[in-house]
């Protein structure tokens, strides 16, 4: 097993840079998530660390060794691709011995290696059929036991539940967070599905627009976005232009008491879950709010509320039930409120 490091790696397709000035580190052993909206550069991370590209400046260090004069082939690790391409003409058994064979190991042990990582995939009777006999989550594991039998240092999973549909991928989501537990391999797992990223990873990366925004534990990141990219893509549903003051923020002219620890400049955001605010009845920072919109989903109620803080309504989330076109008081507890800078 190897901690990968990626150190200031810019790539760019002629004129165009798909990846800035990109540096992180995962440790031996870990799962770390690369987070971000399509587009953004996170397959392009993967296939530099991969090899697949050349990177266009910085450095890729496997093992705190550079590997960017090691090709593809010999840098010990297993991928699975966005589009999980099995060899269609191949039995499972063969699609997951073909790097092996490729290592030209010999046949028995070939059998015994692809016999238990088809195990350790939950696939123990399926070495003869074919890709086409398989649903789309038992391709899913095909195309992880071949990247597993390898015995990789690093394993590259780019968006491998993608393909699966929404009860599929949480079961899978299970399975691969065990299966890469069991393994003990370090992983890169590239998604733009924000739950995916915090249920399995021990650090997630956020990327966007070829740059990284933030990198943090899942619980750091939903805790303490760092800019109103992350804040809006981990679905914080409020996020209004503010100016910091000594005490907190102001948000359209109204003050509001906040914890303002960040170095940024007056002009920033302010932002906060639906969840944080509260109903209150004429205590002392409330302010007033019309109820133009609501929304049920499962045990709570959501409403769009029109207040003076912003021409769009805000998101309320509560266990109480409101009637529409309802005059409500609103308070926002200064411990709630996100001040981020702006991007
Ligand atoms: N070979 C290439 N030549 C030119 N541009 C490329 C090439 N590969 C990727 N790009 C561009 O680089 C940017 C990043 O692409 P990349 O595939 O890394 O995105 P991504 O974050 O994986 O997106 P998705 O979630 O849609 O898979 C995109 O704008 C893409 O069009
Ligand atoms: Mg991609």
């Amino acid at each position: 097993m190897s901690s990968v490091e990626v150190r200031n790696l810019s790539k760019k397709y002629g004129d165009f840079t798909a990846v800035r000035n990109a540096s992180f580190r995962a440790e031996t052993g870990s799962l770390i998530s690369i987070l971000g909206p399509s587009g953004c550069g996170k397959t392009t991370t993967l296939r530099t660390i991969a090899g697949f590209e050349d990177a266009t400046a910085g450095d890729i260090l496997l093992d705190e060794r550079s590997v960017s004069d090691v090709p593809a082939w010999r840098r010990n690790i297993g991928i699975v691709f966005q589009s999980y391409a099995l060899f269609p003409f191949m039995t499972v058994a063969d699609n997951v011995g073909y790097g092996l064979k490729m290592r030209k190991m010999g046949k028995a042990e070939i059998v015994r290696k692809t016999n238990d990582v088809l195990n350790r995939v939950g696939l123990p009777d399926s070495n003869a059929k074919y890709p086409r006999q398989l649903s789309g989550g038992q391709r899913q594991r095909v195309a992880l036991a071949r990247a597993l039998v390898i015995e990789p240092a690093v394993m590259l999973l780019d968006e491998p539940l993608s393909a699966l549909d929404a009860k599929l991928r949480d079961e899978m989501r299970f399975e691969l967070k065990k299966i890469q537990r069991q393994s003990g391999v370090t992983t890169l797992l590239v998604t733009h599905d924000q739950e995916e990223a915090f249920t399995l990873s021990d650090q997630i990366v956020v990327m966007n627009n070829a740059v990284i925004k933030q990198i943090g534990s899942p619980r750091d990141i939903w805790d303490n976005p760092n800019c109103a990219f992350v804040a809006d893509f981990i679905g914080i549903e409020n996020i209004l232009p503010a100016e910091r003051t000594e005490t907190g923020v102001r948000i359209a002219g109204r003050e509001f008491q906040a914890e303002t620890d960040v170095s940024s400049g007056r002009d920033v955001m302010a932002a906060f879950r639906s969840s944080d605010l509260e109903l209150a009845i004429d205590e002392p920072g409330h302010f007033a709010g019309l109820i133009v919109g609501e929304a049920y989903t499962g045990s709570d109620n959501v409403y769009q509320v029109q207040s003076d803080l912003s021409r769009a309504p805000i998101i309320l989330k509560t266990e109480k039930s409101l009637r529409l076109s309802g005059n409500i008081s609103l308070k926002l507890p200064a411990d709630r409120i996100k001040i981020l800078e702006r991007d």
